[in-house]
């Protein structure tokens, strides 16, 4: 069979807010299928953008006193750090705010206009009479008219999933400024929806493009009737502007979809690719798109109309999933639930939520549950205990007794075959993305093996000489179990599998997990994963609870920290312009660092008392990454000695020490040459 050829998404985040672990669910689910895609020789483009339009993001920025391109540009720095970080191995990362995307959504625009499926009234529309301006759904918000669900935004209902027009909301009133929102007229563009009723109809009931659990719900969406869709939004908006008119812009629902193909030409461009072979009328490339279900109906309805419409193709997929709950309620910000991507990983190794987000996940769109004491016990159970204690309790003996070459025969024909013959299952598992299964799979192979070591017990083999035969086939048939569960896991553990590939010196391929190494030469075995320390996941919960404090207090607090890391330009943006006034507010001093240690609970700080001439401070550095404690005693550093006291989890931080570099390994302390005193002032 030839390879087959596909074009994946993860939906596209809004760019005012950060990655958290709901987002995160997504983007592992959708990278575990990319990577196990490729793993068997499919070809996969991957891609996703930020989703940058809307009032929402035009009203943070003015709040932080920035341009939206500004903010844009900032958070579009984060959340790739986050992706990457979390190992989301996409080909592109792009934004809707790109020349490529008005491209597509004006051609888009225009040829539904042309077709005829565009059609302008004047509206009566929600405007807020406090702060001149008309309200766009989110901004909104009151009694779902379906369901009656309470203070439910404009456009959806969270809680039943319907959509509809903001005025039908009970209660209403404004989230800008409180008031009661009046009526005033408008021109607004609409597309004709329900023109494609039979078409969608018919895509969706019979293309198997949903799961029969996804179709149902659309059944009842049919029996409500399509509506004509508002696709216009009065200036001002942040977005493109509708061709032909003066003030109108697109919503930003419009164009967000169309940023998936904008993203894809964005890569072809780079990359030639062929865009068109794509997205052309009957293209019998695949297309999936990876969504939560509360944005089903954007994707389902509005968008295979409009690219029908507009003459491209229709999506083959649209891969739903349910929420991520932690310890079984909604990720609450003041439970410290609502996990930033970031504020996990200053605590917690990616691969362990990759794995325990598999391990729970099938096809269904029901919420998933990040239960922190489970996934604790999960992960050092499942990966260190199962999985990778398997090579550290065997590959020692091949190193030192048998010159880190593996026997030439296996020893256990029939649970090497087992090894095997799982291969199908896994693969019929990984490509319904029902992971769970695949991983109840591997890990039933993972307890065989186990079993086989502690019945054959090379440590207890090793003692005796007349046993060594016996030694090396046992251990090598160990490595070679461990081969196959994780090669079968490298969709999962990306890194454990590139690190595993070094050590067994070889490039493990997926289809062949089962295959044994056989008098193969390995390199010596260093530890490929370290156990959850519980302490670690309270210290992220109490951390998140700071980051909700740190929000409500300043919203620029994160702005440094986002820009660490450089652009693809190659250099951070400059900030903007400051006078000496602003400067000479900085209160810099030489210091001494006295004593340095490491806070256990912490990732990245180091406990400093600084000598400052007229007094000792004490200040936690998030420098551990690149410095060892003790390497600091008696050396010279800058400290922002005016900097207001903070007080953290481990104590009270009474300045900074300064730094240059983008963080990880690459924190460089400030130096002064020979000289200076302690307390001395830098001007
Ligand atoms: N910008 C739109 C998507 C446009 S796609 C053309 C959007 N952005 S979002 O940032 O709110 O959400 C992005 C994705 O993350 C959605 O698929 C959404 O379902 C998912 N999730 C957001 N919070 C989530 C959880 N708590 N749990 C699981 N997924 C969640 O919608
Ligand atoms: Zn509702």
């Amino acid at each position: 069979m030839s390879p087959r050829s596909m074009l994946v998404t993860s939906a596209l985040p809004y760019a005012n807010g950060q990655i958290h672990l709901g987002h995160m669910l997504e983007h592992i689910q959708s990278d575990i299928f990319v990577r196990y895609q490729r793993a068997i020789g499919n070809e996969v483009y991957y891609v996703c953008a930020d989703d940058c339009h809307g009032t929402p993001i035009m009203l943070k920025a003015n709040q932080l006193g920035i341009s939206p391109e500004e903010l844009i540009e900032q958070i579009g720095i984060s959340h790739r750090k986050d992706f990457e970080q979390f190992f989301i191995s996409y080909d592109n990362y792009y934004r809707t705010h790109s020349p490529e995307n008005q491209h597509f959504s004006e051609e888009i625009y225009k040829k539904l206009k042309e077709n005829g499926y565009i059609t302008t009234k004047t509206i009566k529309q929600l405007y807020d009479p406090v702060k001149n301006m008309f309200l766009p759904d989110r901004f909104v918000k009151g009694t779902c008219p379906r369901c009656g669900a309470q203070d439910q935004y404009g456009d959806n209902c969270e809680v039943c999933s319907a959509t509809y027009d903001p005025t039908e909301l009970k209660d209403a009133y404004s989230v800008v400024s409180g008031a009661k929102p009046i009526l005033k007229e408008s021109l607004h563009y609409f597309f004709d929806l329900p023109k494609f009723k039979d078409f969608l109809h018919d895509y969706i009931q019979n293309s198997k493009v949903l799961s029969s659990e996804m179709a149902n719900k659309l059944e009842e969406w049919f029996k409500q009737g399509l509506k004509d869709w508002d696709l216009s939004r009065d200036a001002p908006y942040f977005g493109f502007k509708i061709p032909d008119t003066e003030d109108k812009y697109f919503y930003v629902w419009l164009d967000a979809p169309i940023g998936y193909m904008a993203s894809f030409k964005n890569y072809c461009d780079k990359t030639g690719v062929n865009f068109e072979e794509f997205f052309k009328e009957g293209s019998t490339k695949e297309l999936y798109h990876f969504i939560g279900k509360d944005i089903l109906y954007f994707h389902s309805l509005f968008w295979p109309a409009t690219l029908k419409g507009s003459g491209h193709r229709v999506p083959t997929g649209l891969f739903v999933h349910g929420y991520v709950t932690v310890n079984g309620t909604k990720m609450s910000k003041s439970k410290g639930t609502f996990i930033q991507a970031s504020t996990y990983l200053k605590h917690l190794k990616p691969e362990c939520l990759r794995y325990y987000f598999a391990s729970k996940m099938n096809n269904s769109a029901v919420d998933l549950d990040l239960a922190l004491d489970d996934f604790v016990a999960k992960v050092n159970s499942d990966i260190v205990g199962k999985t990778v204690n398997l090579a550290s309790r065997t590959a020692g003996f091949i190193t030192k007794r048998f010159n880190g070459k593996l026997a030439s025969k296996v020893y256990d024909e029939t649970l090497q075959q087992k090894a095997a013959s799982i291969l199908d299952k896994v693969k019929d598992a990984y490509e319904n993305r029902n992971y769970a299964e695949a991983i109840r799979e591997i890990m039933t192979l993972a307890d065989e093996a186990n079993r086989f070591i502690a019945r054959e017990a090379p440590w207890v083999l090793a003692k005796d000489e007349s046993q060594n035969e016996k030694l090396h086939l046992v251990c090598t048939q160990g490595l070679n179990l461990f081969k196959a569960i994780i090669t079968y896991l490298s969709p999962v553990l990306p890194q454990v599998y590139k690190e595993s590939c070094e050590f067994l010196n070889s490039d493990l391929k997926f289809e062949e997990a089962g295959v044994p190494l056989l008098d193969h030469e390995i390199n010596k075995f260093k530890p490929l994963f370290t156990r959850v320390d519980p302490k670690d996941v309270e210290a992220m919960v109490e951390e998140s609870k700071q980051d909700l404090k740190a929000q409500n207090a300043k919203p620029q607090a994160q702005k440094k920290d986002e820009k660490k890391e450089s652009t693809e330009g190659g250099y951070i943006p400059l900030d903007p312009e400051i006078t000496i006034d602003d400067f000479v507010k900085l209160d810099l001093r030489v210091g001494t660092i006295l004593e340095a240690e490491e806070v256990k609970e912490a990732r990245k700080l180091l406990k400093l008392k600084v000598d400052l001439g007229f007094e000792t401070r004490q200040i936690f550095a998030g420098i551990k990454s690149a410095y060892e404690a003790t390497s600091l005693v008696g050396r010279k550093v800058i400290v922002v000695a005016n900097l207001k006291p903070r007080q953290m989890k481990f104590g009270l931080s009474e300045g900074m020490v300064m730094a240059a570099g983008e963080g990880g390994q690459e924190i460089f302390l400030l130096n002064v040459d020979d000289g200076a005193k302690n307390g001395d002032k830098v001007h």
